[in-house]
């Protein structure tokens, strides 16, 4: 015996006259008088069930008790549906099938939501994510997720990539991120760390020789999540021996246009735009910058080192900035709207925004115009290139801090003024800073990580100038999200210790930490490098779908907890004992060791 013959969602006109056994979940049941229609769900989709009781007894008996999500089991004749009943919403609505015979496999409750809701709490639905993902655009999406990495495969294989595995329990590396630690009863007082990324791992299956490597790999990092960001993640990880940047962004710019074409029908144009990192802070005010709208920013600081206005004087002599960017519209805002972009400002660390906005004739309202020269004003108006009928806002701070308001506010006034025009828009930014300085800490801290190799022409002083030091790295944009990031590696061990050294790592806690890598690098390492990108970012783009969850079969909700299992969870005192864990568990709650 077989369960079905066919999968309803695929059947079509041509099936006409074949008799069928169907098998799925009751969608929805509609009695209609006499007849009743059932919406039978398979893999496939959906297809309309018909029984007639003067005809089918029995299976309209069965068909009667049906409710939804019940599981059922249906034989009957695919008929043509009548002109007037055709459903061209459907890709099976030309069909039906009238059934003969019904029988109930499966039954269900009163189910906690309905499928069709549309605003069902995230929460619930987290809990009976196995009703969720029947709804039909969960579905899509996690479909989405699957032909996504379908394609990536098949792209990569034909280019010569094996995909290979790498440990989950690893050990501490210094990527950044805070790690998950895994006890063992083994060694009770000894941890793994789940990988933040396959990083180590892939650098050496290229020393060992494996030349093209990729992996949908998980990685996990112990960090809030938010709606880009989960503490458990899949990336497409990979690395290439001898590998040249431009060679490796034509190979991803290829795969990209791969899979724009075979999943959304698109073409993307390529080669795709590049930006070095100082250029995107400089005229975007972000290292992800979404360039599918202008309003670029200008620095206007040149202009203005002799004004009066104190404002704007204090700080240009302190070292400081004035920047700004002209955005069309914005002519009808409040006094109270400029007010919130002030107190805008201020979440993002600023002290303010000023205003300028450019009417007819080039007539110019701004509270700060009365304290500015008139050369100085149209320095603003030519610095940001505004035009009639436009805004100018203007941020006067520290460089940094400037940097970190006028991004933000640009995203802001360009979601706000609906300036974001559709489509996609791709970037690579390259020649990344190789080193961060904290001053907290007093000490340099890598940018991307510490395995990126600089830029030829700093190869012999990136320790002697570190803030000048350029790496061989890369990001990968899309959209004003940051979905890649790679580098070129130091092949070379002197050149990794130097690293190391600046980074103040010493020779023992190098050899302690990496003594595996820096071995592997002493015997033999072709140069290599490789790049990473977020499969569920990328997934959630495609889909176009508002957080990762949505593109994730079974996320984490709110902190980190997953409503469905429940985790994470106590152990119990005599597991603890196992591992020779002992919790303390603060005032606030929170279990610290
Ligand atoms: P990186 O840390 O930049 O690089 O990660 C690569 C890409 O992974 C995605 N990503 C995330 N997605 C969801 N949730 C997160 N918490 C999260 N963190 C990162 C982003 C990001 O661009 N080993 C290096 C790669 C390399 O150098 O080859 C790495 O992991 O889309």
């Amino acid at each position: 015996m077989s369960w079905r013959t066919h999968l309803g969602g695929d059947l079509r006109a041509g099936d006409e006259g074949t008799r069928v056994t169907l098998a799925g979940w009751v969608a929805r049941r509609r009695d209609h008088g006499g007849l009743i229609f059932v919406d039978l769900r398979d893999q496939a989709g959906l297809v309309q069930l018909v029984v007639n009781p003067d005809e089918h007894r029995a299976a309209h008996e069965v068909a009667h008790s049906l409710r939804a999500e019940f599981v059922i089991q249906a034989e009957g004749v695919v008929r043509a549906r009548s002109t007037e009943t055709v459903n061209p919403r459907l890709e099976t609505g030309r069909i039906e099938v009238h059934v003969e015979r019904l029988e109930v496999l499966s039954t269900a409750p009163v189910l906690p939501f309905q499928l069709d809701d549309e605003g069902v709490d995230e929460t619930l639905r987290l809990r009976h994510r196995y009703l969720d993902l029947r709804r039909a655009e969960m579905r899509r999406n996690i479909h989405v997720r699957f032909r996504l990495t379908q394609t990536i495969r098949r792209f990569l294989e034909d280019r010569g990539f094996w995909e290979l595995e790498t440990p989950i329990l690893y050990k501490s590396t210094p990527e950044g991120a805070r790690e998950f630690l895994v006890p063992t009863s083994s060694h009770p007082g000894r941890f793994y760390a789940l990988p933040q990324s396959p990083q180590t791992y892939k650098q050496l299956y290229v020393i060992s020789g494996f030349e093209r490597y990729y992996q949908i790999a998980r990685c996990f990092r112990d960090e809030a999540t938010r709606a880009d960001r989960t503490a458990e993640f899949t990336q497409l990880d990979m690395e290439l021996g001898f590998i040249e940047p431009e060679e490796l962004f034509a190979l991803i710019e290829g795969m990209f246009a791969t899979i724009w074409r075979d999943l959304m029908d698109d073409e993307l144009p390529i080669p795709f735009p590049r930006m070095t990192h100082d250029d995107a802070m400089l005229r975007y005010a972000m290292d992800k910058p979404d360039t599918r709208f202008g309003c670029e920013i200008a620095d206007v600081t040149d202009g203005l080192r002799g004004t009066e206005f104190k404002a704007f004087r204090g700080v240009i002599d302190g070292g400081g900035v004035v920047r700004g960017f002209a955005v069309p519209g914005a002519m009808d805002f409040s006094r109270k709207d400029f007010d919130g972009l002030v107190e805008f400002a201020r979440t993002w660390g600023g002290k303010g925004v000023a205003w300028m906005q450019v009417g007819e004739g080039g007539e110019i309202r701004s509270p700060i115009a009365k304290f500015l020269s008139e050369a100085e004003v149209a320095e603003i108006v030519a610095g940001v290139g505004a035009g009639e009928g436009e805004t100018i806002l203007l941020v006067a701070d520290a460089a940094d801090a400037a940097v970190r308001v006028l991004g933000p506010l640009r995203l802001h006034l360009g979601e706000r003024l609906g300036l974001i025009e559709e489509g996609w828009k791709p970037l690579w930014i390259t020649d990344f800073p190789m080193f961060e300085w904290l001053p907290d800490e007093n000490r340099w801290k890598a940018a991307h990580n510490p395995f990126s190799a600089p830029e030829p022409q700093f190869a012999d002083s990136f320790d002697a100038d570190p803030a000048a030091a350029r790496a061989r790295q890369y990001d990968f944009v899309l959209n004003g999200n940051e979905i890649g990031g790679g580098s070129i590696r130091n092949h070379r061990p002197e050149m990794q210790q130097r690293v190391f050294r600046l980074l103040g790592i010493s020779e023992e806690e190098a050899e302690a930490k990496f003594s595996f890598l820096l071995r592997a690098l002493e015997m033999g390492a072709p140069p290599h490098g490789g790049i990473a990108f977020g499969i569920d970012r990328l997934a959630m783009l495609i889909a176009g779908a508002a957080s990762l969850r949505d593109v994730t079969a079974f996320p984490k909700g709110q902190g980190g907890f997953d409503p469905l299992t429940g985790a994470p969870t106590p152990a119990t005192p005599a597991e603890l004992r196992q591992y020779g864990i002992r919790v303390v568990t603060d005032p606030g709650g929170d279990a610290t060791l």
